[in-house]
């Protein structure tokens, strides 16, 4: 397969678009729940970019999989390459798993799911309190996952541009 040496507009514009983005819902979700006072003023922008990220991540898997990325360095350690993958498909996963389960659980709640002054969401789960109190620590416990994969995520990249010296970051960072 003939592999580019940068990813392409699309994709480096989506990557740094959203990560500021999911970075920004996880410390709005986290102050949400400690503060009554912006409580509610933080549900409301909570809602709409969480499902503003669900949708920008169907169309950055579907750019993903019709244009390869740029290859790994050929001297990288198996080990890292590996977890180079196995890293950016949990980081996928999780950027499709947190709105999904956010939606589900305000569903299963009996919650309407606003995302803007009279427009709602129809529910995806029937009404269920097992199921609320299954998915509300869920949406927790991955917000954490992606908390750290991201920490995880940023080290190795900073480890490509700093120590390395490999051409990675460049590839997500600028194009040709
Ligand atoms: C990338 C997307 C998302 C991220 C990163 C995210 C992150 C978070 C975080 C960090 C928390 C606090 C968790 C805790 O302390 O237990 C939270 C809570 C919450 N999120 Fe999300 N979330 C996302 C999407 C959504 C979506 C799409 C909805 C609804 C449509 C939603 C609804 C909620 C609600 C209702 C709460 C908790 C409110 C409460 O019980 O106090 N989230 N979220």
């Amino acid at each position: 397969m003939n592999r580019p040496p940068h990813f392409n507009l699309l994709a480096r514009v989506l990557h740094w678009s959203m990560a500021a983005a999911i970075l920004a819902m996880l410390f709005i979700g986290a102050a949400m729940v400690v503060s009554l006072r912006y409580r509610e003023a933080l549900l409301d922008l909570h809602r709409p970019l969480g499902l503003a990220i669900l949708l920008l991540a169907i169309v950055r898997l579907v750019n993903r999989l019709r244009h390869p990325p740029p290859p790994l360095p050929p001297d990288l350690p198996r080990l890292q390459a590996w977890a180079a993958k196995a890293s950016h498909w949990l980081l996928y996963a999780l950027m499709f798993a947190m709105p999904i389960v956010g939606w589900a659980m305000l569903s299963a709640g009996a919650y309407p799911v606003e995302l803007f002054a009279g427009v709602n969401l129809p529910p995806i789960l029937p009404h269920s309190p097992v199921m609320y109190g299954f998915l509300r620590p869920l949406h927790g416990v991955l917000a954490y996952m992606l908390f750290f994969t991201i920490l995880a995520h940023l080290g190795a990249a900073l480890f490509h541009a700093w120590v390395r010296r490999d051409g990675v970051f460049s590839q997500m960072a600028r194009g040709k």
